[in-house]
Parts: structure tokens; sequence; C-alpha cells
């Protein structure tokens, strides 16, 4: 063989191993696993907030066969801690060494933030199953980064008009954990209610994971007000409906919150203290329609217990992403696909009507819910709809 027949067969050779080798790479590709990174809380005051969303998630998956368009999930667990340093060395963990497809959680606002620019930056998609923080779908909105909870101002806003409107309460007193999620929850809280005559007597900013509220009762109480209005969850919730009874407030000041404090496993250790608060979100485990009658048997049978708010959002969070993947036939490479899926599948949610905006937060329905004792103990009934197809303004998002 002369110099330049052998040149060109080796050039030959080249080129085609070069093509196989492209084919095998695309081959797994379409058959490697799904990677869903989890970011939450398994630990300290938001622990079963993570649970009930790793539940719900879980409740998805198996629906599926724990597949989608022919390719496994991989779920992979770390625990935030309730922490932003932390959240954000396990969401760098799962970009880059993990290479997960998927990033789902967190449940605490300052995490979010803290994660939200490496799951931007790394064009990883990142489904907030909790984080309720403004901004995530406001002026830090992304085209990676999706919500299927709330955001902060969504629970609140309707509320506030509400209890002005229809409990005629005038003077009310705030109290909320001080990071993000609590400042930002009593901002909207003030925006509806402040136009309608309202006035504030006192606004407190207990720690995160606070373990005695009595001083900032008796601060309350200073003020005369006519109602209480609060955001605490998880372990914080706990303590406070006990506290708040022990008091024996519960006997003469009426208490409002956001649904977060007696939600699931946090209304089954409080028990009868939480009866007759009244509070709003976005769904409740007796809301009489079909997609949630399922869910809520389906989740029973599988864990022995009722599902929360949070395992219905972490339910949402899976079939969100089973029905994008089913929409691109499992292929994750292209991400302008896979964002485009991501917006406009649609998912029967057990909360009822359910479709996301442009800045990818929900448009949903804010329920008035009342604790009350109903046949298996204490539960949340729907009283009022305190908001239809609400839509976050998503004001400063780049995407609208
Ligand atoms: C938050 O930090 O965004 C949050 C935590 C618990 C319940 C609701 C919101």
């Amino acid at each position: 063989m002369n110099g330049w027949m052998g040149w060109l067969t080796a050039l030959v050779t080249l080129v085609v191993a070069a093509g196989l080798m492209g084919a095998c790479e695309k081959e797994p590709a379409q058959t490697a696993p799904i990677k869903l990174g989890l970011v939450l809380p398994y630990s300290a005051v938001y622990a079963s907030l993570g649970e009930d969303i790793t539940q719900g998630l879980e409740l998805a998956l198996a629906e599926v066969d724990n597949q989608a368009a022919g390719r496994p999930f991989e779920v992979l667990k770390q625990d935030s801690q309730v922490n932003p340093k932390v959240g954000l060395q396990v969401t760098n963990k799962f970009i880059q060494q993990d290479k997960v497809d998927f990033l789902i959680g967190p449940v605490a606002s300052h995490v979010a933030l803290a994660m939200r620019k490496a799951a931007h930056d790394s064009q990883t998609f990142l489904i907030i199953a909790n984080a309720a923080a403004d901004q995530l779908t406001r002026e830090l909105c992304s085209p990676y980064i999706f919500r299927t909870s709330f955001s902060a101002w969504q629970p609140y806003y309707p509320m506030a008009e509400w209890m002005a409107k229809t409990e005629n309460i005038r003077k009310v007193a705030l109290l909320a954990p001080n990071y993000a999620a609590g400042k930002q929850a009593m901002a909207a809280f003030k925006e509806g209610f402040l136009p309608h005559g309202g006035e504030v007597t006192s606004e407190q900013y207990p720690a995160l994971g606070e373990s005695d509220f009595q001083p900032y009762l008796s601060k309350v109480i200073q003020g005369s007000p006519d109602a209480v209005f609060v955001f605490f969850s998880g372990a914080d919730a706990v303590k406070f409906v006990k506290q708040w009874a022990q008091s024996g407030l519960n006997r003469t000041l009426p208490l409002y919150a956001s649904g977060f404090l007696v939600e699931g496993s946090m209304l089954r250790a409080q028990g009868q203290d939480a009866i007759g608060i009244k509070n709003s979100l976005h769904w409740s485990d007796t809301l009489d329609n079909p997609v949630n009658r399922r869910f809520v048997a389906a989740y029973k049978a599988r864990f022995g217990e009722k599902p929360s708010l949070f395992s219905m959002q972490g339910y949402d969070t899976g079939r969100l992403i089973i029905a994008a993947l089913e929409a691109t036939g499992g292929d994750t490479t292209d991400k302008a696909r896979l964002q485009r899926a991501l917006e406009t599948v649609t998912i029967e949610s057990p909360r009822g009507p359910f479709k996301l905006s442009k800045a990818h937060n929900p448009v949903q329905n804010i329920y008035v819910r009342e604790v009350v004792n109903g046949p298996d103990g204490p539960e949340n009934r729907i009283i009022a709809l305190a908001a239809e197809n609400l839509e976050d303004p998503g004001t400063g998002c780049p995407m609208l």
C-alpha cells in the first residue's frame, strides 16, 4: 500500500470508528436510568415535610412501574438539614458527580435561594416541590426552574382579604419564623389586609426552630388584636399550637393561619388543640374530586396514613416529570425540548385546577379550611374558596 492509500485507509477507519462510537453513545442514553436528585430535609425542623414529599413522589413513580418512556428512574436522596450551605453542597454533588437529570426539592425558601444559581447555570432542571420564595418565579425565574407547590404570596394574600371582608377582622397580630418564607408570607398578608382598613398590632419573627413561644404570645396580648395570623410548619407548628392551647388563648382569641400549621403529621400530633383553626392552602385531603379521592386512597393503602399537602406536591412533581418524559420519548439531552414539554404537558392534580404560569408557578385555587373533628379525628374541612385560579404576578420574570 502506497503512502496516500495507507493514509486514506486510516482516515476511513477513524471515521467509521467515530461513527460507531457515536451510535454506541446514543444507545444507552435512551435506556439509561433517569436520575432524580432529591434535596430534602430528613432531619431538623422540616423533616416530616421532606418525608411526605418523598412518599408522594414514590407513589407517582410506583404508579408507572418506576419508568417513563422505557427508562427506569433512579432516586438519589440527600438531607438538606434545612441548611442553605448543606443544600448547596449536595446540589453541587448531584450536578457534578451524579449528573442528575432533575433536582427535586427543597422544602425551605432559604435553601432554594442558595441552590438556584447552581441549577440555573448548569442547566439542570429543578422542580421545586415546596419552597415558596417569591423571587424563584419572579425576578429569579429560570427556564430550568419549575414549581409544583406555590409562591409565598399565593396562600396569604387572598386569605387576608377573606379575613377582612368575610370575618370582619380589623386588628391582627402576626407571627412567623425569621427567614425568607416567614417574611414574605407576612408581606403578602399585609398586601391583602391593609387596603381593607386592617391594622397590624404587632409583627414578630421568632427564630426558625424556636422552642419557647410564650414571650411572643405575651406581646401579642399587649396589642389587643381581634385575631392572630401565623405561619409555622413542621416541628415549629406542633410546638406553637401546643403552647397556644396551654396559654389558654385558644378560648379567647381567634387563631388564623396558613394551612402549613395544621397539615398531616402535625395535625395528628396537635389533635384537639387544633380544632377551630381557620387556615388557607391550595389543597385538603377532604377536597371532593375524583383525582383527589383516588390519590388519598392510593396513598393510604401504600403508606398506612393520610397524605399531607407536602405528599400531594411530591406526587404532582413525579407526575409532571413522567408526563414531560413521555412527551420527549425519554430524551433528556435536548434541554429546550424538555423545557417545552414541562411547560406544556397537562397533569390532573388532586388539588383541582392546575396549570403552570409562564414564570413556571402553579395557577391554582386557594381554599379556606377549618380544622374540625371528622370521622377519623381532626381534619381540614373546606369552608370557602378564597381565590379561584390564582396566578402569582410573576413580577420581574423575563420569561413573561
Ligand atoms: C418555605 O420555607 O418556603 C416553607 C417551609 C415550610 C412550609 C411552607 C413554606
